[in-house]
């Protein structure tokens, strides 16, 4: 049955090429109008993208509910993991490289000297042994040339690839991974319906914001923006688990990009390249809009790329106040962009950089662990570690883990020996004692005190006596 259903996938996917080609073949022998032809092959492109993508989602939840409790079921959401997760690096790091090479055009254009009446600016680059000479126009050239390069399925694409990723990681695994019952009690299909509901309400805010009046004091609009991102941050911190939490914030910040990208830029620069080619009126407040938009991006940049790595620290998500260190690396991570923007367009800032350095510093301060004083009794024996470990970690952190959830031990982790702890004794002091993040959202109920002798017996050398 299942190798049926996948073969008839990938006859589809095989068709649609056919027909794509086949398709563009004719239309060049009946149109010989290139800029319908353009428009049509564009339009069809577009459609067999989306119909390549969504039969591959269809393979994949067949392969997926296939295997779905199998010993296969977590090697497959591995690979998937790995397939999607470089894939949307690899988008990510073209968007934002696209991203950050255009502000810095922008920023660094040649305004005075030697202007054609037409331009806004020129730039002399050198790059990979060539000279590079770009023209910036002030509205649009008097003909649009016929190769226009556009950058926009960068964006589509690492959108996707992250959705993607958030079904694998979050969603396939909501008891595991989205939902934390100390944090709030509720099951996997509201976890769900309020995960995707956020970024949907996050972008209706975001939009309607900048379609306010507001837009017109950017200072005043952008202490709301900051004090919404606030509530965010909050929001989740306080429906999800840490680790969910901070990625959401960050998906929800790269949706409300991709819909600047999807809603606002593309069509606004579709309408400009309309407009120069008929040689209609041009309004000039639609790239000014889409410029504007382009810049929010330009400094959602590093605090998103902060959230995506943030997984990897669980001082910042295990830290008790996690929403605050959230929004505190957020602001100071948009700092020192706003830095470097001021700085490529040569204007020298004393304070900015300093400040946002400050900010961070606190972030690194307030998640600093505490001196905790207490009694330690001597000579705690590594018997007295096993018992706890085996009660409390060896569900999930062994060669042949219990839980219900994890089948194969978490990061490759297992703690089956006396051995096998004491190698680990650092990260267990980070993850157990001081972060408080292990047991996964505390699935085994370890107690303060149990967290206190381990403590005390790494403090005393972790013994394996
Ligand atoms: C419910 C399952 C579960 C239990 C119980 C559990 N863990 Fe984990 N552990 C995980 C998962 C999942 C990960 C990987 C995700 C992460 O790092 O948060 C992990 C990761 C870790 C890591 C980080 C490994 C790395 O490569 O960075 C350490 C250390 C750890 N656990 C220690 C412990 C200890 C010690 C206990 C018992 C006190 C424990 N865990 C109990 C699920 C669990």
């Amino acid at each position: 049955m299942l190798t049926i259903i996948l073969l008839s996938c990938l006859v589809i996917v095989l068709l649609m090429f056919i027909i794509m080609t086949y398709r563009f073949h004719s239309l060049i022998e009946k149109n010989k109008d290139e800029e319908i032809l353009n428009e049509k092959y564009s339009f069809l492109q577009g459609l067999v993208y989306t119909g390549i993508l969504l039969t591959i989602v269809a393979i994949i939840a067949v392969i997926y509910f296939g295997l779905k409790g199998t010993i296969w079921e977590g090697h497959l959401t591995e690979w998937l993991n790995i397939i999607v997760r470089v894939m949307h690096i690899t988008f990510g790091i073209a968007w934002i490289g696209a991203s950050f090479y255009f502000i810095f055009l922008e920023n660094a254009l040649n305004r005075t000297e030697n202007i054609r009446d037409e331009l806004a600016g020129n730039l002399w680059a050198v790059h990979g042994g060539g000279f590079y000479y770009l023209e910036k126009y002030k509205i649009a050239p008097k003909e649009i040339p016929k190769n226009l390069h556009w950058f926009k399925y960068e964006s589509y694409f690492t959108w996707v690839t992250g959705i993607c990723l958030l079904f694998i990681v979050y969603y396939f695994n909501a008891q595991g991974f989205l939902i934390d019952t100390n944090v709030l009690n509720i099951g996997a299909g509201t976890a769900i319906s309020i995960s995707i509901s956020s970024f949907i309400f996050a972008w209706l805010i975001y939009n309607g914001l900048c379609r306010s009046p507001l837009i017109k004091n950017g200072k005043l609009f952008s202490f709301i923006g900051f004090i919404i991102l606030i509530g965010f941050a909050y929001f989740y911190a306080h429906v999800f688990s840490a680790r969910a939490a901070y990625i959401h914030f960050g998906a929800m910040i790269g949706t409300i990009m991709t819909a600047n990208v999807f809603f606002i830029i593309i069509p606004s620069q579709k309408a400009m390249v309309f407009a120069a080619k008929h040689g209609k009126p041009l309004n000039p407040e639609i790239g000014k809009h889409a410029g504007m938009r382009s810049l929010h991006n330009n400094y959602f940049t590093l605090p998103v790329l902060f959230v995506m790595v943030s997984n990897h620290f669980p001082s910042t998500f295990g830290n008790e106040n996690k929403w605050l260190v959230l929004i505190i690396i957020s602001l100071g991570a948009a700092g020192v962009k706003h830095y470097l923007n001021l700085k490529e367009r040569g204007e020298l800032s004393y304070w900015v950089m300093p400040i946002s350095v400050i900010i961070l510093l606190a972030a690194a301060f307030i998640t600093a662990p505490k001196k905790v004083t207490i009694e330690c009794k001597p000579n705690i024996s590594i018997t007295e570690i096993t018992t706890i470990i085996n009660k409390r970690c060896i569900t999930c952190h062994s060669l042949k883990p219990t839980d219900d959830i994890f089948k194969a031990p978490p990061n490759g982790v297992v703690y089956d020996t006396p051995q096998d702890i004491v190698k680990l004794k650092d990260k267990i002091m980070q993850r157990v004692v001081i972060t408080k993040t292990m047991p996964q959202n505390n699935k085994t109920g370890i107690t303060q005190e149990e967290r206190d002798l381990i403590g005390c017996w790494i403090d005393q050398g972790a013994s394996l006596k």
